[in-house]
C-alpha cells in the first residue's frame, strides 16, 4: 500500500488526526496495513464527543438513588440443591475477565500469572483453574471456563495455560476470547496517541467489552446451543472468589433474577469499591470516585453506612438476559474516561515523551456493571469479605499481594480450626483440589483422606 485510502486521509484531516501518519514512508507494508486497519475501525466522531465530555467532566448519576435491598448471606439447603442441580445439568458456565493491563501492580506479565499462594506460590490463574477443575469433578460435568483476554494478555495467557497442561482441565473446556481495544488520546488536545511511529496507542476497552466480545466470538450463541442458562462472572484479581457458588446460583435461579450480584459491607466511606444502589426499581453500580460524599458518608440510626453495598465484582447473569443486553445495549454502554500516565511518541517533537508526574493520556473503558440497569429482575446477596474478597490491585499497601495472602492464610486457618486443627500461626494453604470450603475440608479430614496432625509445626500446603 503506497498511500492510505483517500477517504481515510480526508477523515483524519477533518478531525485533525493526520499526525498519526507520521513516518509513513519508513513503515514496512505490514506496519502500514496494520495502522490502516486500526484507523478504519475508529469512530472519530464518537471519540471527539467522548473527549468533549471529558473536558466538561460531565458525570451523570442514576436518578432517585436509594440503598439496594440486600438478601442474607446464608443459603438454604434448597437453594444449594438448586444451584448444584444446575451445575450437574451443565446449565452453568464461568467467565473470567483477565484483559486488564495491571498498571497499578506493575508486573510485566498478565496479572493472572502473579504468584499468590502463600505456601505453594500458585498463581491466580492456577487457583482459579483448580477451582473450576474441583467443581467439574464434584458435579461430574466439565464446567466451561471462558477467559477473556486482550492484546495485552492474550499470547502470554494462552502460552501459560498450554505450558501447564491447562492445570488438569481439558483443552476443550477452556475457551479464550479477546476483547476489543480503544485508542488513548492526549489529555491536553484529544489527539490520538502513538505508541511508536506508525503504531496507535490502544488499550483494552474495559471489562464491559466482554459483552460484545462474547457475542462476536460466537461464544454466546455456542453457550445457548449447549444448554447453558447462567454465566458466573468474576475478575482475575480476587483469589478468594467462590466460583459458581451453588447457594448463590440457587437463589439467583429461584428468584428468577436476570442479574445477581454479591456485595460486601463497606465500613469505611472512603473504601475504593463501587457501590450498588437502587434507582427507580433498577440496580446500578456507582464507581467509588463518583459517589457524592454526602451519600458515601450517610449513616443509618444503627451507625452502619446507608450505602454500604460494596461490589467485589461477582455476578451471575442469565444467558437470555446477556443475549438481550448485547443486542440492545452492548454498543451503547457508556465509555468512561480513565486518566493515565503513559509514555508515547510525539510526532511534533519526533521523539518519545515520558509523563511528567501527572496523567497525560485518557483511556476509555466500558464497565460490565453498566449493563445491570437493563435487568428487570435482579438480586443482591451479602457475602463475607473474609470469605470471598481479597483483591490484588496495588504492588504494596492496601489491596496488594501481601493483604491477599494474609486473607487466604486466615481463611484456610479458620477452615482448619473448624475441623479441629490448630495452625499455631503457621502459614497454611489448602489446594482447591482438596477442598473448596470448610465443610469439604472437615469431611476429608474426618474420613482421613488427608492425614494431618492436630497442631501444625510449620508452614503447610494441603493438597
Ligand atoms: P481493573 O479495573 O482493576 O484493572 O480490572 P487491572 O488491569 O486489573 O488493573 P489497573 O487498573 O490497570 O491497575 C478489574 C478486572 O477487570 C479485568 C481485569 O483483568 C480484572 O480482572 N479487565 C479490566 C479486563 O478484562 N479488561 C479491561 O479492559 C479492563
Amino acid at each position: 500500500m503506497q498511500t492510505p485510502p483517500t477517504e481515510l486521509l480526508d477523515r483524519l484531516r477533518h478531525h485533525q488526526q493526520h499526525h498519526v501518519l507520521y513516518g509513513w514512508e519508513q513503515l514496512d507494508s505490514s506496519q502500514r496495513a496494520e495502522l490502516i486497519q486500526h484507523l478504519l475501525k475508529i469512530n472519530l466522531v464518537e471519540l471527539e464527543e467522548l473527549y468533549r465530555q471529558v473536558l466538561k467532566s460531565k458525570v451523570t448519576l442514576p436518578e432517585d438513588i436509594e440503598p439496594v435491598p440486600i438478601s442474607a448471606p446464608q443459603f438454604s439447603t434448597e437453594e444449594k440443591a438448586r444451584g448444584e442441580d444446575a451445575l450437574r445439568q451443565g446449565e452453568v458456565a464461568v467467565l473470567l475477565v483477565a484483559g486488564g493491563q495491571a498498571t497499578r501492580l506493575k508486573t510485566p506479565e498478565p496479572k493472572g500469572m502473579f504468584p499468590v499462594g502463600a505456601v505453594s506460590g500458585a498463581t491466580l490463574y492456577q487457583i482459579h483453574a483448580e477451582k473450576v477443575l474441583a467443581l467439574s469433578r464434584r458435579y461430574r460435568t466439565p464446567l466451561l471456563f471462558l477467559i477473556m483476554t486482550s492484546p495485552a494478555t492474550d499470547a502470554a495467557t494462552r502460552a501459560y495455560f498450554e505450558e501447564n497442561n491447562y492445570f488438569g482441565l481439558s483443552r476443550e473446556q477452556v475457551r479464550f476470547f479477546q476483547q476489543g481495544t480503544m485508542p488513548a488520546v492526549s489529555v491536553q488536545t484529544g489527539q490520538l496517541l502513538l505508541e511508536t511511529p506508525g503504531k496507535l496507542l490502544l488499550s483494552p476497552n474495559g471489562h464491559g467489552g466482554a459483552l460484545t466480545a462474547l457475542a462476536e466470538s460466537g461464544l454466546l450463541g455456542e453457550l445457548a446451543d449447549r444448554g447453558v442458562k447462567h454465566l458466573f462472572y468474576f475478575q482475575v484479581d480476587n483469589p478468594l472468589v467462590k466460583i459458581a457458588d451453588p447457594g448463590f446460583l440457587g437463589r439467583h435461579i429461584a428468584t428468577g433474577s436476570e442479574a445477581s450480584s454479591k456485595v460486601v459491607a463497606k465500613t469505611d466511606p472512603a473504601e475504593k469499591v463501587g457501590v450498588l444502589v437502587a434507582s427507580r426499581g433498577r440496580c446500578s453500580i456507582i464507581e467509588y470516585s463518583l459517589l457524592p460524599a454526602e451519600l458515601a458518608e450517610a449513616r443509618e440510626a444503627s451507625g452502619a453506612l446507608r450505602f454500604r453495598a460494596g461490589s467485589p465484582a461477582i455476578h451471575v447473569f442469565r444467558l437470555d438476559y446477556l443475549d438481550r443486553v448485547t443486542q440492545i445495549a452492548a454498543d451503547s454502554l457508556p465509555y468512561r474516561p480513565a486518566f493515565k500516565e503513559v509514555e508515547h511518541f510525539d510526532p511534533q517533537r519526533g521523539e518519545m515523551v515520558k509523563p511528567a508526574g501527572q496523567p497525560n493520556a485518557v483511556k476509555f473503558e466500558r464497565f460490565i456493571f453498566d449493563a445491570l440497569p437493563h435487568a428487570e429482575r435482579w438480586l443482591v446477596v451479602e457475602t463475607s469479605r473474609a470469605e470471598e474478597f481479597a483483591p490484588i490491585k496495588n504492588a504494596t499497601g492496601p489491596d496488594s499481594p501481601e493483604t491477599a495472602r494474609a486473607a487466604m492464610i486466615a481463611l484456610h486457618a479458620q477452615w482448619l480450626a473448624q475441623a479441629g486443627i490448630d495452625t499455631r500461626g503457621h502459614p497454611v494453604e489448602i489446594s482447591p483440589l482438596l477442598a473448596l470450603d470448610a465443610e469439604e475440608l472437615t469431611e476429608k479430614i474426618l474420613t482421613q483422606t488427608v492425614p494431618i496432625e492436630t497442631a501444625l509445626s510449620g508452614p503447610q500446603m494441603l493438597r
